[in-house]
This record gives C-alpha cells, structure tokens and sequence, in this order.
C-alpha cells in the first residue's frame, strides 16, 4: 500500500471555509420561490402526462429536482415513465415518446426527440430558459430487473432521497459548482467529468463537502470506492480496476455491475485534485467564480510561447455537419489522436494537442517547436542479420547515407515531411488516414499561429481549459 498524505484543512483555515461555504450556497441553492415554482410545474407536467397516460404506466420525477440537489438557475425538470416489465424495449420506448407528444401538444411546448441510448422527449417550457425531458424506462425494484440502460435512474431517486441529509444536498450543490466552475461538471464527451449522480454519492461516501475535498487533494490512481463498503475498495482494488477497465471506480450502490465514474478522464481528475489543493491551501469565493471565456489571457501565453520557446501553434479547421455534439467531439478526438500519432511517427514532437467544436465550427490545434526537420536517423536491422540487413542496405543505398551504429545500420536521409505542416497537409489531401464518418475533409483549412477570429476564440477556450490555476 502506497501511504496516502492526506491533506487536511488546519483549524483555521477550515473557519474560513465554513464561511465561504456559507457565501457560496446562497448563490447556488434555488431560492424558495425557484423551488416552489419548479414544483409547481413538475406537479403540472406530471398531471398532464397523467391524463393521457394509460392505465399500469407510472409517472415519477427523478433527477436533482427530485432530490434537492439541484442547482440555482440551471435545472432541468427530469421526468420518467415507468412502463411494466415484460413489454418489448422498442414498444416501450414508442409508448413513451408517442405519450409525451401527446401531453405537450395540449401546452404547445416546443420540443425536441432526443436520442441517447435510448429515445426520450426534451420539452422547452415556456417563459422560463428550463427543459424537462420526458423518458421512458421499465418500472423494476433492484438493478437486476433491469430492462433497459436508463431504469437504474428510479433506483438512484431511491438510494439518495433515503440516505441523504438535507446538509449533505446542500454539500451535493457545492460540489457540483466547485466541479463546474473547473468545466469538470457533467458525464458528456466535451466535459468527461463529475455526473450529478456521482456528486451524490461522493458527499454520501465521505460526509460533507469538506470530506469529498480533502480526499480529493490526496487522489491517487488506481482508487476503487464502494460506496456501500466504506474501507473495503482497496481489498478488491485490483479485480474492480480490471473489471471495469478504468483506474478510478466507483461502484453503483443500486448496481454492483455499474462504474458511475466510467466517463470521469485522468485529466477530469487532475483538474480536480488541483483544484482541492488550492482551496484547501486558500479558500476562497473565487474558488467557485473563475468560469468564463477570458481570450485575452490565452492570446498572451500563446504569443509568449512563441516568441520565448519556438513553440507554433497549427490549427486545423473543420465544418461539421449538425449532429448531437457527443458524438462529433469523440470523432474528432479520435482524429486528434490520428493525426498526433502521426506527427509523432514523422518525429516531430507535439507538447500539447486541443480540440474545439462551436455549431459547426470545429478545430483540431498542436502546439509545437517550431523547427525544420532537414535529416532523419532510419535505423536498420543489425549487420549480423543477414537477409534482412542486406534488404535493408539495398533499399536504403540511394535515399540515405549508410553508417554503423554499434552492430546497427543506420541510415541518414532527407525526411518524407520536413515540417509539420508538411504532415498534415498530407493527411488532408491523401488517404492514408481514414476520417471519421461525420468529418468531412471538404472545408478543411491549416493554419500557423494566425487565423481567423472564430478559430482563435475556440483555440483561447481550449487552452484555459487547461490552465493550472494558481
Ligand atoms: P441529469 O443528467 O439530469 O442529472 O440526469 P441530475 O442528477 O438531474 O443533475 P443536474 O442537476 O440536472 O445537473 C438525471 C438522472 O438520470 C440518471 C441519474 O440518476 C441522474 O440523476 N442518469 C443520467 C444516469 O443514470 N446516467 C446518465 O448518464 C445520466
Ligand atoms: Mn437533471
């Protein structure tokens, strides 16, 4: 066992959290009116549905609403059908949406039919910048039952309206804006951080707020929680990290086969760990205050990483089709990580690779040295190889100037791509890279260092959303 050094608040320093923790939570609780209307429209949208629902179909709210741990200003009213076990999975899903449709045509709500794992109705509620979505799920009483992905939802109601105290909801708040004002908030591809539900169950496993922070200041990977067996994650460490191939578990109290950190990145964790540091170290209001797009301070560390260290910054730029924004900002990673192996592969070293999508507006950044590449060191097989270094001599004889390295041949020669732009220009205009399906090469532009407005502005988001903050 690696001996954790926990960070701990001093005594003093924990009055000033309390304090700023107090400050804080009157900004992010709802206030009384917020909640009383928000409960009076969930009991609205609740009692519509049940007039056009048939018998043996359930009605209930669930997410942050549901149970308190929503945050001021932002919430999104989440409400599910629970249809009986037994039905057909696609029968139950067009039950469902064909009953939402049904409900909002007497309100006129604008809506939209969403598709995550699973079809559900997001309604846009009107005089107010609120959604609800309406989702179908089978009604079951333990994860076992489980018919389709979303039915643990139910079971999540259950476990954090029993287990958690009116305290640690407001704690369940904090943390969520602490996370969000790190844009670490949220399961999406984009974010990859903190789910809602996660928040729940951290201030649960821990206590409070102050707990979650504490022993994120002192994360180390692997870290495997159970929340119903406090102590005993690091006995089955190993077995739970492969199992659930990840280096940070943290199992579903509903559903020992459930992961609920599965979409929280290495970097989501960083960002975290760093973050309780510091406000550990400083508590402050600001701690929770830093979010916005602040270009001019991105502007200025690019220009200084040029002028001072040779670095260039190179953005490709791409026009995406309209799709759910999931799905484009993985395919455009998985691009990201092609075209970096590939610059690396033609041995030229990329410090920092970014991504960036706005609409339909995306953009692929590297930042790095800016030097020409005039020779490149092929190394062969060893001369005692017989055949193969033979092979190797012959067909190297002309491009390069043959030389032993040891028992090694080595050949020095006048490199394929001799600058990086070189590389990508060629990844653009031949085939050797397979674009994702919903990445067009068409429209495709490279850029050094100056671009358009629009690019930079996504450029300058991309990086502060890596800075280290003091
Ligand atoms: P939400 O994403 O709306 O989360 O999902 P939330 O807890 O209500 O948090 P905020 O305040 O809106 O940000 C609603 C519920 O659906 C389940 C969780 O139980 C969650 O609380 N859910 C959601 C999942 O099980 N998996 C998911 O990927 C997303
Ligand atoms: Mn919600």
């Amino acid at each position: 066992m690696v001996e954790q050094h926990k960070q701990e608040f001093s005594k003093r320093k924990l009055d000033m959290a309390e304090r700023v923790l107090h400050r804080v939570l009157a900004d992010v609780k709802p206030t009384p009116n917020e909640i009383k209307l928000l409960n009076a429209k969930s009991n609205e949208l609740m009692g519509r549905l049940k007039e056009v629902a048939p018998k043996g179909v359930d009605i209930l709210l669930v997410g942050s609403v549901a149970r308190g741990t929503q945050i001021r200003g932002t919430s999104d009213i989440d409400i599910f059908l629970l249809f009986p076990k037994g039905m057909e999975e696609r029968k139950m899903e067009e039950a469902g949406v064909r009953i939402a449709k049904q409900m909002i045509k007497k309100g006129g709500e604008r809506y939209e039919i969403k598709y995550a794992e699973h079809p559900y109705v997001r309604m846009f509620l009107k005089g107010a910048a609120a959604t609800a979505d309406i989702v179908p799920a089978f009604r079951i009483s333990n994860a076992e039952e489980m018919g389709s992905a979303v039915d643990r939802t139910q079971l999540h109601n259950q476990f954090v309206n029993t287990r958690l105290s009116q305290k640690q909801r407001n704690d369940v708040r904090l943390l969520k804006a602490f996370l969000d004002a790190r844009n670490i908030y949220g399961a999406e591809a984009k974010i990859e951080g903190f789910s809602g539900y996660l928040c729940e169950l951290l201030v649960y496993y821990y206590g409070s707020f102050v707990k979650v922070i504490e022993d994120l200041s002192s994360l180390r990977l692997p870290t495997v929680i159970d929340v119903l067996n406090k102590g005993s994650g690091g006995r089955r460490q190993n077995e739970m990290t492969e199992r659930f191939n990840s280096d940070f578990v943290v199992i579903d109290p509903t559903d020992r086969n459930r992961n609920v950190a599965a979409n929280v990145s290495q970097r989501s964790l960083a960002k975290a760990a760093l973050a309780a540091r510091s406000f550990i170290d400083n508590p402050s209001v600001n701690t929770f205050y830093t979010k916005g797009y602040k270009g001019e301070w991105a502007s200025r560390m690019l220009k200084r990483l040029n002028s001072s260290l040779g670095v260039d910054t190179i953005v490709v730029s791409f026009v995406l089709p309209e799709m759910t924004e999931d799905i484009l900002w993985q395919q455009l990673k998985r691009l990201k990580e092609r075209m970096s192996h590939e610059l690396q592969h033609n041995g030229f070293e990329q410090m920092l690779s970014l991504q960036g999508v706005s609409g339909t507006d995306a953009i692929i950044a590297f930042l790095l040295p800016n030097s020409e590449k005039r020779v490149s060191a092929v190394h062969g097989p060893s001369a005692l190889m017989g055949r193969a270094a033979m092979e190797f001599m012959k067909s190297h004889s002309k491009s390069g100037v043959l030389l032993l390295d040891q028992d090694k041949i080595l050949s020095m020669e006048k490199p394929r791509y001799s600058t990086p732009i070189e590389v990508l220009r060629s990844i653009i205009s031949q085939n050797n890279i397979k674009f994702p399906s919903y990445i067009s090469k068409r429209g495709t532009k490279l850029y050094v260092n100056r671009m358009p407005e629009r690019y930079s502005r996504m450029l300058h988001e991309a990086l502060e959303d890596n800075v280290i903050q003091q």
